[in-house]
């Protein structure tokens, strides 16, 4: 055996820029003297992966994998180190001298190197007899032909035949000396004989074009074998990471700033012959985590299109949330009724194709809005319609404020609900998650996946002259980092805690006005509803934001003036013992306080609202502010009593 000069590995290595490498692989964007991306080797949705070219190396901080542009190579493509320098040789021009080589090789990356080898060596066979064989080309090439699929294209994608002859792959690798093990371990013979046979044969390549798999269509129409085999799970191929065409439609992807998604081997053909090259397949399974991880690497826009059968249409909206659980910007496009991609763009060519996408072209959680149009006549299917797509809205992550605050508010807008009822939902949601991520993990949530609570809309927010609640705020947030786990009814047991978030209804975090006592009481509030300690120590001396330490301290630490808005607003603070002596009255006294001033706020706007909507003349809107106004006046007085206090 030979393996390539130490001269030339060192000139492959000096060349060899550690970001246009992994840009091959890898959207990265600036941040400083670095770059970073997402990480290509665990799954993330924000990222973490830092590429310095300076230092020619790669880290993730997420998992910890590092390296230079020879191993992210090796890793990312699961190559040999030999493989790997051969790789950058040819990216980068550089000539291979290579010299004897006697060491033991390792027995993993020979077996990597046969796998693919034995993969090329197939996929020649396939292409060969599809265009060098009568019997290819009558039947296989012909096939292709007649649907429509060029030359070019048929090169471009490998495109090959597997003959009728039961064996004919298995005798030409024994004829080449391959070791069978191997093409049984590829999944291409099976009981001594061809795993492919009669069928036109589809190449699956990884990223970097090695092919990995191979799937064959049947040619003839028949109910009982399956239209297309594909292989199985091997050591070089796993179905949930790859996307048919991602190495043929990678560069166009990043050109064009999208994806287009289909369904089929074919779909991708025909587009692609058409000049749509950006195009994948999720070969007919719903999306993993592996294949939209790819995506995520690659764009933020995914367009997805969909054949023109609506029966699939709802199954689909669930599936393709997992695009947006990563963030991206999701468009549908629905087919005329009956066609597929492959047909529409066989029948209307690239241009018309591309206008009808971007005429038609929904984006998911709008298109999701559009098919419960129907629904929402009927008000209990409507309060369904809305809690599903209040749902498709809650998997886009919960730091995307602004996206789900817009999406809300066009959801709100359309289906004739309030934003605050939608909120309420989407908050609950966040919570359902979080808690069901943590039992899962069994350990707390990071405190800073706490769910963020979308900004209350200005709209409908105090006028500018109003007063703000910091004062009461601050107070509830004091009495909770204080007494949390103290006994506030010794007969049922319930501590303060308990207490007040069996009171304090999840709406009223959207109604703060103090940003970082909001923050500490959705914090609590999710720990609480996970049953995890309420450490308030946390708080004042872990927490990773600045502003909530500082804020805890504050508040711990500031005795004297521990109620400072109390006497404005009436308490008889003198006769008020202090608050460690009786914490069951100062907690009882802060949570109605707050609560109070919010009813009174609320009763302002929606009294507002109610003056707007009789001068509109709307009538329905009119009848449900009295409602909303009556509640709100009777919450008030019980509100007042409870303090002792009178409110004018
Ligand atoms: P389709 O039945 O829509 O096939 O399945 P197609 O891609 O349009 O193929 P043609 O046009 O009839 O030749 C969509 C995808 O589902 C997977 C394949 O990836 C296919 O491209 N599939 C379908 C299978 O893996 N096995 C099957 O038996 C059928
Ligand atoms: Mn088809």
């Amino acid at each position: 055996m030979s393996r390539i000069k130490i001269e030339t590995e060192n000139r492959i290595k000096e060349v060899a820029d550690i970001k246009e490498v992994v840009e091959d692989f890898v959207k990265l964007r600036r941040r400083g003297a670095n770059w970073i991306g997402l990480c290509p080797f665990h799954h993330e949705k924000t990222p973490s992966f830092n590429v310095s070219p300076s230092k020619g190396i790669f880290k993730c901080f997420g998992c910890g994998e590092a390296g230079d542009a020879v191993s992210f190579v090796m890793k990312h493509e699961n190559l040999s180190y030999p493989e790997a320098l051969r790789y950058l040789a040819r990216k980068y021009g550089i000539e291979i001298e290579e010299e004897e080589w006697d060491d033991e090789a390792r027995a993993r990356q020979q077996r990597l190197d046969s796998l693919y080898l034995v993969n090329d060596f197939a996929r020649e066979f396939f292409e060969h007899n599809l265009h060098e064989t009568d019997e290819g080309r009558s039947i296989g090439l012909s096939y292709f032909r007649q649907r429509g699929f060029r030359e070019e294209i048929i090169r471009k994608y490998q495109l090959g035949y597997a003959p009728r002859q039961r064996d004919a792959l298995v005798q030409a690798a024994r004829a080449k000396g391959y070791n069978p093990e191997l093409l049984e371990a590829l999944g291409l013979m099976r009981n001594g004989r061809d795993f492919f046979v009669d069928r036109v044969m589809f190449p699956i390549h990884n990223m970097s074009g090695k092919v990995i798999a191979f799937a064959g269509r049947i040619l003839r129409k028949d109910a009982k074998a399956p239209k297309y085999i594909n292989s199985p799970e091997t050591e070089i191929y796993h179905k949930s990471r790859i996307l048919y065409g991602i190495h043929q439609a990678r560069g166009a992807i990043r050109r064009e700033g999208h994806v287009i998604l289909v369904e089929g081997y074919t779909d991708v053909l025909s587009l692609a012959q058409e000049g749509i090259r950006q195009v994948v397949a999720s070969s007919g399974t719903s999306l993993t985590d592996g294949q939209v991880h790819l995506l995520k690497r690659l764009t933020e826009d995914v367009w997805v299109i969909y054949d023109g059968d609506a029966a699939g249409v709802q199954a689909a909206i669930r599936g393709l949330g997992l695009l947006l659980e990563y963030d991206l910007n999701v468009r549908v496009v629905v087919l005329p009724e009956g066609e597929d991609p492959d047909s529409f763009v066989q029948k209307e060519g690239g241009e018309r194709f591309m206008e009808y996408v971007r005429a038609e072209s929904k984006d998911l959680v709008l298109f999701h809005l559009s098919q419960v149009q129907d629904r929402l006549r009927d008000p209990i299917e409507k309060t369904k319609a809305v809690r599903e797509v209040v749902e498709t809205i809650a998997r886009i992550p919960q730091s995307s404020k602004l996206k789900r605050d817009q999406y809300l508010r066009e959801c709100a807008r359309l289906m004739d609900v309030g934003l605050e009822a939608l909120i309420y939902e989407l908050n609950r949601l966040d919570r359902a998650r979080l808690r069901k991520e943590a039992r899962k993990q069994g350990v707390d949530p990071a405190p800073q996946a706490g769910p963020e609570v979308v900004k209350r809309p200005t709209r409908s927010g105090p006028t500018p002259a109003a007063e703000t609640h910091e004062t009461q705020e601050r107070d509830l947030v004091r009495v909770l980092l204080t007494f949390a786990d103290k006994p506030m009814d010794p007969e049922s047991g319930d501590t303060v805690a308990d207490f007040i978030f069996a009171n304090f209804e999840p709406v009223l975090l959207d109604l703060m006005d103090d940003a970082v006592a909001r923050q500490i009481i959705e914090e609590m509030l999710s720990r609480y509803e996970a049953g995890q300690p309420l450490d308030t120590r946390y708080f004042l001396q872990q927490h990773p934001d600045e502003q909530v330490r500082r804020f805890a301290a504050d508040l711990l630490f500031a005795e004297d003036d521990y109620s400072p808005g109390w006497d404005r607003h009436h308490m008889p603070l003198v006769t008020q013992p202090p608050p460690e002596e009786n914490h069951v009255a100062d907690a009882e006294k802060a949570l109605l306080n707050f609560k109070l001033r919010k009813v009174i706020r609320l009763l302002a706007q929606k009294t507002r609202e109610l003056a707007e909507a009789e001068k509109r003349g709307e009538e329905k809107q009119v009848q449900t502010l009295l409602q909303q106004v009556a509640a709100l006046q009777k919450a008030k007085i019980e509100l007042a009593r409870a303090l002792g206090v009178v409110v004018v």
